[in-house]
């Protein structure tokens, strides 16, 4: 049999017994240090177990923080209560970063009410919003039971479009005859409630649930219990468990973080032939998770965002720390030359800086020079396995070019 390109790494050693159990959408049924919330959650919705309308809830926290996990895991327990008692409640979960319209969130939650009873598929676009919610309604009264609505992500959507949405969902009893509905707003923001109209935030705040960041040691548990089913045994090395843990407890205690950390180290120690995970592999992967966060943000920026970013990085690379907003320019006007664009002012120029900032690209910190007034320190945040001259460009060759040749010319001074 001739050879296979596959061959080598089907028979290569693997240190994943179920690489799944390490992904996003994989929602373990144990979740350590959430039993809190998971007992205000269960507390609340029992009410619908007993018939009666459960108070709206709002949860927040950080993302990583665990909302949806424990949601999915609440609203799962407490559908298979209900079967098991005979009385109707279904929860409906929409993700209103991926369904972001209200009239795509009013037409799936009336198309998940479809299953066994025969009614035409509400359209994807088409009817007015009276007619989608009119339909609702009768969908819901024809089952009876209660409802729980999930608008996780619904910071997402209020953003986007307002909270009409959420005044019609909060509303929902007044129209319904024999069924009941609640809902539950997941948020990432905490100060989300300052985007909604005051009768909104009081009917959705009944019950506010916050999810406090993960801490170290909490991250640690919680990649320990993940582990004994995603990897084989006795594949991690000494304190690759617990830097992990350290360096997504620093970042925003994100439990998201933490598990594709671990995922990332693994596959790259698998990639290196590697029969243990160790700290190596960690920082290999952190360096590869962050250059993908950023390649997407830089991707999007505006050109001069770009030739202001680049004119950093070429400072930067010729072994320059601490650089301040003089050097960026003296760069920046080199570039414009070269690409035959007009320089914009430095104050502008300034701006420009303080926007990649806030968009954790690069950190700029005004220092005090005493008498002769306030400058930045400017660094970058893009890590040195990055090549900039590559994520400069993707759509534009010009700014490549550019990147290449200042380079070069700066690197020869
Ligand atoms: N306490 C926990 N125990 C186990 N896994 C958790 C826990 N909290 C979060 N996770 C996992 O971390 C990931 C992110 O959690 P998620 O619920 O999506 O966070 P959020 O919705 O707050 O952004 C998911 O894969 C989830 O399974
Ligand atoms: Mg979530």
């Amino acid at each position: 049999m001739t050879e296979n390109i596959f061959d080598g790494y089907l028979s290569r050693n693997t240190l994943f017994s179920n690489k799944e159990f390490l992904r996003h959408n994989y929602h373990p049924e144990n979740l350590p240090h959430r039993k809190n919330e998971i007992e205000i959650l269960s507390f609340n919705l029992v009410e619908a177990l007993k018939g009666h309308i459960p108070s709206n809830m709002t949860l927040y926290g950080v993302t990583g923080a665990g909302k949806t996990a424990v949601t999915n895991y609440v609203c799962n327990q407490l559908e298979e209560k209900g079967k098991q008692l005979d009385r109707p409640v279904q929860s409906i979960i929409v993700n209103c970063r991926q369904i972001d319209t209200q009239y795509r969130v009013l037409s799936h939650i009336g198309n998940s009410l479809l299953e066994d009873y025969e009614i035409d598929e509400i359209p994807f676009t088409g009817w007015p919003t009276d007619r989608v919610f009119g339909e609702l309604v009768k969908r819901m009264d024809s089952r009876e039971g209660v409802f729980v609505i999930v608008l996780d992500e619904i910071d997402h959507l209020v953003k986007k479009v307002g909270d009409d949405l959420l005044y019609n969902l909060t509303n929902l009893n007044s129209s319904l005859k024999k069924a009941r509905s609640c809902v539950i707003g997941i948020s990432n923001d905490l100060k989300f409630t300052d985007f909604l109209d005051p009768r909104v935030r009081s009917r959705l705040g009944q019950l506010d649930v916050i999810f406090n960041p993960y801490d170290a040691q909490q991250l640690q548990d919680i990649l320990r219990e993940r582990v004994t089913i995603a990897l084989q045994e006795n594949v991690l090395g000494d304190g690759v468990i617990e830097m992990c843990a350290a360096l997504a407890a620093q970042e925003h205690g994100d439990a998201r973080c933490a598990l594709d950390l671990l995922r990332v180290s693994a596959e790259k120690a698998e990639l290196g032939g590697s029969l243990k995970v160790e700290q190596s592999h960690v920082k290999i992967a952190q360096h590869q998770i962050e250059a993908d966060q950023m390649t997407p943000v830089i991707a999007k920026l505006p050109n001069q965002q770009k030739i202001v970013l680049s004119s950093i990085l070429i400072n930067e690379r010729n072994g320059l720390k601490n650089i301040q907003t003089g050097e960026v320019y003296s760069i920046y006007s080199q570039a414009c030359r070269y690409l035959g664009t007009n320089a914009l002012t430095q104050r502008r120029v300034s701006g420009l800086i303080s926007n990649l900032d806030m968009l954790g690209l690069i950190t700029a910190r005004t220092i005090s020079k005493g008498r002769y007034g306030r400058s930045k320190e400017i660094n970058s945040c893009i890590p040195q396995n990055i090549n900039p001259s590559e994520i400069m460009t993707n759509s534009e060759p010009e700014l490549q070019g550019m990147f290449n040749n200042i380079y070069k010319y700066q690197t020869r001074l």
